[in-house]
């Protein structure tokens, strides 16, 4: 074995600059591996030397090992530590251009650039919540109340829809979408999200993670900045990067994004990613005041604003806050809505509300990605809109997710009094923790062992700090005695993490 010290690696970072700290140790490190600095069998620093050695904070040098660790880079060997994984792939990328120093010696690897840069940084994106391999289980975060589904509806309708289809519906359709869909969704927001537009303004698309990869990809330059609230749904901060933009994190506070300091921090932005009904994952609504302020300056610096408004239908204590498109008379918002929570993530069916002069950019990007959404899945959810089993499935659900809530509610008061603290869940599927005292990190692994998922709050911040020591607890997936048995395993954890 080769115990090269991992002060060789010579990483450095920079604390100004724009990428985050855990991105640029796990670049560091990789570029190590990558130009055979770091050898097959190179034991690395623990997370707390590591941390030391770069003065982050430990959970910065966690996220960045893990991404290494994920990705196939280290394996660990239990009580030995980490070290850079004896079976690395023979296809191995070569060093991306830019990221050689003088620092790294040349690998006996093929030299000519394998991903683009484009590829790398999607190799390298974000991940966001833990998730076990296996069914749902205590605290999933993410994934709605699929055991409730009515399937067999749902089976009748997708048996019934192929004899209705004209066999003009087999051929080549509409990169915007099915207009009988475009229409129930239209109908839709303007009901239960207070907002108003057309059928023609809305593209059909594969999930909202599409929609943010679409819209990025038509809007975006390599180089230009754009606002993304700190902290942030992981998957947009992807789509954010894999177009190239230089992302400017913004803080949240109990107002939602601080328009104020985004403004202060990157005046020129071109786009600005929100989550205004329930931010992710903090959970909190974005104030009126705060609002307005962010139109009003996206209108003067004719910036765009995506509104990401992927779970507001499920709410608790409040009533229904309509969306910032509602509010945007400059055409300036794109509103990103999804049917994941709604109904089931497998479905891979949401929706933009473009303003009138993009609708035929972003169906023309369509086109180059994968021509428009299966058909029949378009129709089936258009007539289960139509003929109401939407409506009612989501009063149904909004009951259930209630009654999960208060379960997890009551089992964190029954198991982690003092030590864990939950923030108070006005709208959506996940409730933020506080925890006094224990890292969080150490809880989700000691979690994870029990067989339950317990996120940490970090991994959705590009910088976290010591302030972020919480976990993103799931209920939607979760029934009353799931939820607490996994509360009850969850408080274990939380034991065995202190020690
Ligand atoms: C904030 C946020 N936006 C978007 C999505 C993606 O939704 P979809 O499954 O429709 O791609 C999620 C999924 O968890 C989310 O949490």
């Amino acid at each position: 074995m080769n115990d090269r010290p991992a002060a060789n690696l010579l990483i450095r970072i920079d604390p100004r600059a724009h990428d985050p700290l855990q991105y640029q140790i796990y670049r560091g490190i990789r570029r190590a591996i990558l130009a055979g600095v770091a050898t097959p069998g190179t034991r690395l620093p623990s997370s707390r030397a590591l941390a030391d050695d770069l003065r982050v904070s430990r959970t910065t040098a966690m996220l960045a090992l893990e991404q290494l660790l994920s990705e196939g880079y280290l394996a660990t060997r239990r009580g030995a530590g980490t070290f850079v994984a004896e079976d690395l792939p023979d296809d191995l990328p070569s060093v991306p251009a830019g990221e050689q120093t003088r620092t790294t010696r040349r690998a006996p690897r093929p030299t000519r650039r394998w991903l683009s840069r484009r590829g790398a940084v999607l190799a390298a994106a974000p991940q966001g919540a833990q998730r076990l391999v296996g069914p749902p289980r205590a605290f999933r975060v993410g994934t709605p109340g699929i055991d409730l589904f009515p399937i067999t509806l749902w089976q009748r309708i997708v048996n019934r829809r192929p004899r209705s289809i004209p066999a003009a519906h087999l051929d080549y359709g509409d990169a915007a979408g099915l207009r009988p869909l475009r229409e129930a969704i239209a109908g839709h927001v303007q009901m239960a999200r207070g907002t108003q537009c057309s059928a023609d303004q809305i593209v059909v698309v594969a999930g909202a993670q599409q929609g943010l990869d679409l819209i990025c990809r038509v809007l975006l330059d390599p180089g230009d900045r754009v606002w993304m609230e700190e902290p942030g749904y992981p998957g947009a901060r992807s789509a954010l990067l894999g177009s190239g933009a230089r992302i400017v994190p913004v803080r949240v506070d109990a107002e939602g994004l601080d328009v104020r300091s985004g403004a202060r921090r990157a005046g020129d932005a071109r786009l600005v990613y929100v989550t205004p009904s329930h931010q992710y994952p903090l959970g909190v609504p974005m104030s009126l005041p705060r609002r307005l302020a962010l139109l009003k300056w996206a209108a003067a610096a004719r910036a765009w604003v995506i509104e990401d408004d992927y779970d507001s239908e499920f709410r608790y204590a409040t009533r229904a806050i309509p969306c910032l498109h509602g509010l945007d008379s400059d055409g300036r918002v794109i509103y990103v809505g999804s049917f994941s929570k709604t109904l089931f993530p497998a479905l891979r069916l949401g929706f933009v509300i473009v303003p009138n002069a993009l609708q035929d950019r972003l169906a023309a990007a369509r086109r180059v990605a994968d021509q428009h959404p299966p058909a029949l899945e378009q129709a089936v959810l258009a007539d289960f809109i139509l003929d109401g089993h939407f409506s009612r499935h989501l009063r149904r659900m909004r009951m259930a997710y209630r009654e999960r809530l208060e379960a997890l509610t009551a089992a964190a008061a029954r198991f982690c009094r003092g030590a864990l603290t939950l923030r108070a869940v006005r709208t959506g599927l996940h409730a933020v923790a506080d925890l006094d005292g224990i890292d969080a990190f150490r809880v989700s692994v000691e979690a994870a062992k029990r067989g339950i998922e317990a996120t940490p709050l970090a991994a959705y911040f590009a910088q976290p700090t010591r302030a972020t020591n919480g976990l993103v607890l799931g209920f939607a997936v979760v029934r009353p005695d799931v939820s607490y048995r996994g509360m009850e395993r969850l408080a274990a954890a939380m034991a065995a993490a202190s020690r």
